[in-house]
């Protein structure tokens, strides 16, 4: 049985979870798949609660679980808080405790939505990008830190980018195991021209490669971050898989976000060490907030929550076929010309949360 932690959150978060929460049913009443479901609290509902943006006890679930779906975090009410009781910082904890190093965000365009992009249409259809950053090490967490007065009175700030070969290696090699599942082309983005814990990054991923994917037919290239954003918003679709340090991925993740014109529609997944039982730890939420400007109105996108499930399904669960069926229910609906606000276009029909939440599970319905 597949043990699966759901934490919906604030704001648009429970809103967007139910409909997940249906078609999880529908995939367990089809005989599809069997899950054993746990709800908690995180964030500022948490707080609420017990005092703390994340217990101990949901923190031991996540430990306990085989993967965690999150809505989001997050509001006006919890914006004055001492920032360790802060939503967001229940977030932090479990990426945290759960060590979630590779931070995996896809940028897909589906046909229906190709106008909604901020690039012309030809440069962006059938765009199937996946960006995998490097989320526990580099320049945010790199020692020295700080701000420091000098004896003349001037400042100095101070942040120190910094990577180890395990570090890189890792992650690198999850961006490998992915793109075995993919097109088999990573591109490895670095500033080794500029950067020595740039160069060591390039060093690494061309070890790792040639040590165990270039048999595996894994063709490897490798581009310096500022031409990596070049190319992004110049000619997208020539990437495959891209793997990046926390920084450039940061960046670049966001770039790669707009050429799919909406963050209704975009899923992530963050991805931990392997355990005793050789599961990896996974983190699965949309990359949207929690949206408290349309909390409660019924009028949220639930997609990008659902595409993140499909995504838990892909890479914890090995669901592939399921994972698929939910994507092709989701370019039908918006092919059918179904849209919530936030991707509303003319000549589209507008609908709520809910009834998203209905159209996709009549066209798995169809589809299954
Ligand atoms: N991972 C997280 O939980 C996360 C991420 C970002 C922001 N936040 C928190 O969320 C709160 C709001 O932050 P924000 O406004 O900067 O970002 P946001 O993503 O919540 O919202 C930005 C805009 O996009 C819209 N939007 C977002 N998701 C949508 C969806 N699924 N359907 C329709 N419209 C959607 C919102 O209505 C808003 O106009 C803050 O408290 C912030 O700290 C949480």
């Amino acid at each position: 049985m597949n043990k699966l932690l759901v934490l919906p959150g604030d704001g648009i978060g429970p809103e967007v979870m139910s409909q997940v929460m249906r078609v999880i049913e529908w995939l367990s009443r089809k005989g599809r798949g069997e899950f054993s479901v746990k709800e908690g609290l995180v964030g500022g509902c948490a707080y609420d609660a017990h005092g703390a943006p994340l217990s101990d006890e949901t923190m031991a679930e996540a430990m306990a679980a085989d993967a965690v779906l999150l809505g989001a975090v997050g509001g006006p009410k919890w914006d004055n808080l001492p920032f360790a009781s802060k939503p967001e910082r229940g977030l932090l904890r479990l990426r945290k405790e759960m060590d979630l190093f590779a931070n995996l965000r896809p940028a897909v365009v589906f046909d229906a939505l190709v106008e909604a992009s901020s690039l012309k249409p030809e440069l962006v259809k059938g765009l199937d990008v996946l960006i995998v950053r490097e989320l526990t090490g580099g320049v945010y967490f790199g020692e020295p830190r700080g701000i420091e007065t000098l004896p003349d009175g001037t400042r100095r700030g101070v942040n120190t980018q910094v990577y180890t070969t395990p570090e890189i290696e890792r992650v690198a090699r999850v961006a490998f195991d992915l793109a075995l599942k993919r097109d088999r082309r990573v591109c490895s983005v670095d500033k080794a021209n500029v950067m020595e814990s740039g160069l060591l990054w390039r060093e690494e991923v061309t070890r790792l490669h040639a040590a165990e994917y270039k048999d595996k037919g894994i063709e490897l290239s490798h581009m310096y971050a500022d031409n990596a954003a070049m190319q992004l918003v110049r000619k997208p679709k020539q990437f495959d898989v891209i793997v990046t340090d926390n920084l450039f991925g940061d960046l670049l993740s966001d770039c790669a976000a707009m050429l799919t014109g909406s963050l209704g529609m975009l899923p992530s997944a963050s991805l931990g060490p392997l355990d005793d039982k050789g599961r990896r730890r996974a983190l699965y939420e949309p990359v949207h907030g929690s949206a408290p400007d349309i909390a409660g109105k019924d009028s949220a996108n639930p997609l990008a929550t659902l595409l993140s499930f499909a995504m838990m399904l892909r890479f914890s669960f090995n669901m592939d076929d399921n994972a698929s069926l939910i994507e092709q229910a989701v370019q039908n609906v918006l092919k059918g010309g179904l849209r919530t606000a936030d991707i509303m276009q003319k000549g589209m029909a507008k609908v709520s949360t809910t009834v998203m939440g209905d159209v996709v599970l009549r066209e798995l319905d169809k589809l299954a």
